[in-house]
């Protein structure tokens, strides 16, 4: 960067950028198409980042980098027209180069539209070279083809009094539950990929360890670990930074440890649990992308539902 340019702030994209990228990109990439999409494509998968720089709350500049398996691509390089030759391109591509040279890709590529003498010149002067290639390309599906969205009807549930329910028989295995104090980022991921790969566990997913970090870091958030014969089966995460209340924030079991009859007894447990705290209430919430059997499992441990809503969510990617 420039010396005597306002110091950029460089990070990769949040949901809460989406509007202030939108209007750089209306304002500098006029033949950009499609950009919501194009954002909930860069965030569905792990091989693409989009880097935005900010000077202070606003977004001046962006370049989005991603690779195929083989050779990295840069797109969406834009600076907002005020804050031209202060740097903020070149200081962005180096962020989204040295990602890719950490995946060790030996190289990236770029596309310019038409005949761009600027543009071009400004690639020339990081480093690019025009090659001796024929660009080509072919559309999938016609523009305008959103990615595909899933409904979701999400049943919130609470209970205002610890419930009577008797806990279920302890499945004939050898069980233990741990706190995990504190809970490391990578572990929590992986409990949290595990459990909810086949229910679209995605919120979590798309977190920065970082933002992670500060939600599973703070005092007012348990996690317990249910392990079966030494491994982790599943795990319950109580959330008490509302107070008053306590939210059962996740539930769940391992794939591999669903059909044991360990739900309803670790459930009936992580209910006590909360209970002791004495909440004024204690909510979960379960949604239609849940196990068909939760709502029921919910209100057989004492919840009942106080109210729907509907949400919609890109679906976050297709199994090969
Ligand atoms: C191309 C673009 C991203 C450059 O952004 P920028 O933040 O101004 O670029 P930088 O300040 O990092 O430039 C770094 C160097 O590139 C060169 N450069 C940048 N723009 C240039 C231009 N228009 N002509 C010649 N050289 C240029 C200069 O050497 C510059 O260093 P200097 O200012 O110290 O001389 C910006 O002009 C833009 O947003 N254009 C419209 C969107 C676009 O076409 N994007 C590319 C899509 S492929």
């Amino acid at each position: 960067m420039n010396a005597d340019s306002p110091p950029l702030a460089i990070r990769t994209f949040r949901e809460s950028d989406r509007p202030g990228v939108i209007a750089l990109w209306a304002q500098t990439l006029g033949h950009a198409v499609e950009v919501d999409r194009d954002l909930d494509f860069i965030q569905r998968w792990s091989n693409a980042r989009l880097y935005v720089g900010l000077i202070g709350d606003t977004i001046v500049a962006t370049a989005a980098v991603g690779h195929e398996g083989n050779r990295g691509w840069l797109h969406r390089v834009a600076t907002h027209p005020d804050h031209r030759r202060k740097g903020y391109a070149r200081a962005l591509i180096a962020q989204g180069e040295a990602w890719l040279a950490r995946l060790d890709l030996p190289k990236v590529n770029l596309q310019i539209r038409g005949h761009q003498p600027g543009v071009q010149a400004f690639y020339e002067s990081i480093g690019y070279v025009v090659e001796d290639r024929t660009s080509m390309g072919k559309r999938l599906v016609p523009v305008g083809t959103g990615l595909p969205v899933i409904d979701i009807t999400v049943t919130h549930l609470e209970m205002t009094a610890a419930p009577r329910v008797p806990a279920p028989p302890p499945p004939a295995l050898k069980l233990a539950v741990l706190r995990a104090e504190p809970i490391s980022v990578p572990f929590y991921r992986y409990l949290y990929n595990t459990v909810g790969e086949t229910w679209l566990w995605w919120d979590r997913r798309r977190m920065s360890d970082a933002t992670l970090a500060a939600i599973i870091g703070d005092k007012a958030v348990e996690v317990y670990v249910l392990y079966v014969n030494g491994e982790p089966a599943g795990f319950i995460e109580l959330d008490r930074r509302d107070e008053g209340a306590i939210a059962i924030a996740y539930f769940g079991l391992m794939p591999h440890f669903i059909g044991r009859g360990l739900g309803p007894w670790f459930l009936h447990w992580g209910i006590d649990v909360a209970w002791r705290y004495k909440p004024a209430r204690l909510t979960v919430s379960t949604c239609t992308l849940d196990h068909p059997k939760a709502l029921a499992l919910y209100q057989r441990m004492g919840f009942e539902p106080v109210r729907q809503s509907k949400r919609q969510m890109v679906h976050p990617g297709h199994a090969p």
